[in-house]
């Protein structure tokens, strides 16, 4: 085969494109800040650099570093990682708050990066919203016409406005305070607000940063709960950022965790726990109580000939701290069944290791 006929037909191969069946597609993004900020991601030495050594050699400071991942439909995703490590860049890359250096990035398939002020205007104002760590409440408007403020913004109907601010504060537990000012609201009743103004538009897709971290235990646990209920009910696309890992376990279909801008591992809680791909990620796993968050599939092993089974049979994605119980009762080793096929066996030995690491 000649040159000119091998470039005519590649080799098939699976393409790095980002997707546009995903509500969120990101791929290669970068945000370099400094000077000539885009000469780093096209040069692969520089972009090969660490941060430090980078800002060393540079002077530019790579927030964001060739971040590539997928959010379905529907999906809550979790950005973690340490303070610094670029996640606020991140999340403001993708509605373009803060202009990317390189990459691509398509939200529900429009292509993001080519989007022209009109078009980011009806993206940020129709589709995608943020609610923030610190509220960002109008501090001169009463509860509904800061949750009606988007819709004002887009030009609708006054009663229309209303009446659709009245349901989201309805949706998020406020009926009764509509009239009351931001100042007379506790810090876990203001995030509400914000929550419910950013549900007011109707977005495909919820941008968090960090929404409770301001705000005690207690009423942080309450809206974490009120997240997962929100999301059940309304069933929005959620990026959700936060460098606590067990909100990140309790609210993530998916975690990604980033460290000096980059991508260190997207997975499931499951698979962050079970098979941390590096230290930092296992330092931030450590705490974990692992039989809260490992499934039978991540410690089943497989049958022995001739071993005895007992006539229990359990699912693989039942949670470990739900099975022990049943295991240790049993007079033998369960079964772990999917579509009615033995796929594995858990005895003792399998749920006390997990336990005892829990
Ligand atoms: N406008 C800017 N100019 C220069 N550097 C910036 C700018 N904005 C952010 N950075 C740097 O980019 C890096 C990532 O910051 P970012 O705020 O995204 O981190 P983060 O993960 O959100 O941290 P935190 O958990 O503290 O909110 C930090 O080193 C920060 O100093
Ligand atoms: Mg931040």
């Amino acid at each position: 085969m000649t040159a000119s006929t091998a470039e005519a037909s590649p080799p098939a191969r699976a393409t790095d494109d980002a997707r546009t069946d995903a509500d969120i597609s990101v791929r290669h993004l970068w945000k370099v800040f400094g000077p000539r900020a885009e000469r780093i991601p096209a040069d692969p030495e520089l972009a090969a650099l660490p941060r430090a050594a980078l800002k060393e050699k540079t002077g530019c400071l790579a927030a964001v570093c060739d971040l590539s991942f997928d959010v379905e439909p529907g999906q809550v995703f979790v950005v973690m990682g340490l303070s610094g490590s670029g996640k606020s860049t991140l999340v403001r890359c993708l509605t373009r708050l803060i202009e990317p250096t390189a990459g691509d990035l398509l939200i529900q398939g429009q292509n993001i990066r080519d989007a022209d002020d009109k078009a980011l205007r009806e993206l940020r104002r129709h589709r995608v919203a943020m609610v923030f760590q610190h509220f960002g409440l109008l501090p001169h408007r009463r509860v509904i016409d800061n949750v009606a403020y988007g819709l004002e913004i887009r030009g609708e109907k006054k009663a229309d406005r209303l009446a659709r601010a009245q349901d989201v504060i309805d949706l998020v537990g406020l009926s009764g305070f509509e009239k009351s000012l931001p100042s007379q609201l506790s810090g876990g009743m203001q995030q509400r607000v914000g929550l419910a103004r950013a549900l007011a538009g109707d977005p495909g897709v919820l941008l968090f940063d960090e929404p409770f971290s301001a705000l005690d235990p207690l009423i942080r646990r309450d809206m974490q709960n009120e997240v997962i209920r929100l999301h059940r009910e309304v069933g929005k696309t959620m990026v959700f950022i936060t460098h606590d890992l067990s909100e990140a376990l309790k609210l993530g279909d998916r975690i990604l965790i980033m460290r000096d801008g980059r991508q260190v591992q997207v997975g499931t809680g499951a698979e962050l726990v079970g098979k941390p791909a590096d230290d930092y990620v296992r330092d931030f796993v450590r705490e974990v109580p692992k039989a809260n968050v490992l499934t039978l599939r991540w410690i089943m092993r497989p049958h022995r000939p001739d071993e005895p089974l007992d006539g229990h049979e359990l699912g693989p994605d039942v949670l470990v701290k739900d099975a022990v119980r049943a295991v240790l009762e049993a007079s033998a080793p369960v079964k772990v069944v999917e579509n009615g096929e033995l796929i594995g066996v858990v005895g003792d030995h399998e749920v006390l290791g997990v336990v005892a690491q829990s």
